[in-house]
């Protein structure tokens, strides 16, 4: 299904209130849900791990797609399979051995996503297509939200949407969606984009109306 999705990062949401927030933004039209797990060490940053991914479980009615923006990953896969994970994305640049990661994530019965960062070249995924549902191509470097998209990833994805051809993998865009740079990622071949700052400014799980707004306009 290659239909446009739009996955809401809940690193832009309220930490202390992450079973409303997600409620309130699937009620606003958001078709998956995108949870950042950081490790301070893969990343510069801090979030947070499975237990959290169990407790969202219950919140989510889509699909919860979990970034594992984290290394070593293997040693961590089966927790976050059992805290109810649907897709698990990891890095290419999080180790050697990616593919048999990509195999512990569908052993583990989850659909498998790669990720890449913009300093990656998508010609490295040429391998690894038919062991993947999903391939997220950074327009960002990982660790925070609310950065500015890398213009230079556009010929990237235009590339990786040739390399894929017909097969049924998602290409996902995470990093400085807004309504200025979505058409263009959508033109290039993308069909799944994440977006935090985007969706979550302006809104509240008290009055969530404004994430509508900002979901219909991505
Ligand atoms: C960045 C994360 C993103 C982040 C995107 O490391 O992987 O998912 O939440 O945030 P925005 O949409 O604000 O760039
Ligand atoms: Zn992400």
């Amino acid at each position: 299904d290659r239909s446009l999705k739009i996955a809401p990062s809940i690193l832009a949401a309220d930490f202390a209130d992450f079973g409303r927030e997600v409620q309130a933004v699937e009620a606003q039209g958001a078709d998956w849900i995108h949870v950042d797990v950081m490790d301070g060490h893969f990343v510069p940053n801090l979030t947070f791990g499975p237990p959290m991914v169990k407790a969202l479980r219950r919140h989510v009615t889509t699909v919860m797609d979990v970034h594992l923006m984290i290394a070593p990953v293997d040693p961590f896969i089966e927790a976050f399979a059992e805290a109810g994970a649907d897709i698990l994305t990891a890095h290419i640049e999080a180790g050697p051995h990616i593919h048999r990661t990509l195999q512990a994530i569908r052993a583990a019965g989850c659909r498998a996503g790669l990720a890449l960062n913009p300093g990656t070249s998508v010609q490295l995924a040429a391998p690894l297509l038919d062991m993947c549902d999903l391939v997220c191509v950074m327009t960002v470097n990982p660790g925070f939200g609310g950065q500015s998209f890398i213009e230079s990833q556009l010929d990237q994805i235009r590339t990786l949407r040739e390399m894929i051809g017909d097969r049924p993998i998602h290409i996902e865009i995470d990093g400085g969606v807004d309504p200025g740079t979505a058409p263009r990622v959508v033109a290039a071949g993308a069909d799944v984009l994440v977006a935090g700052s985007a969706v979550f400014k302006g809104g509240s799980v008290a009055d969530p109306a404004p994430y509508g707004a900002n979901i219909a306009r991505i």
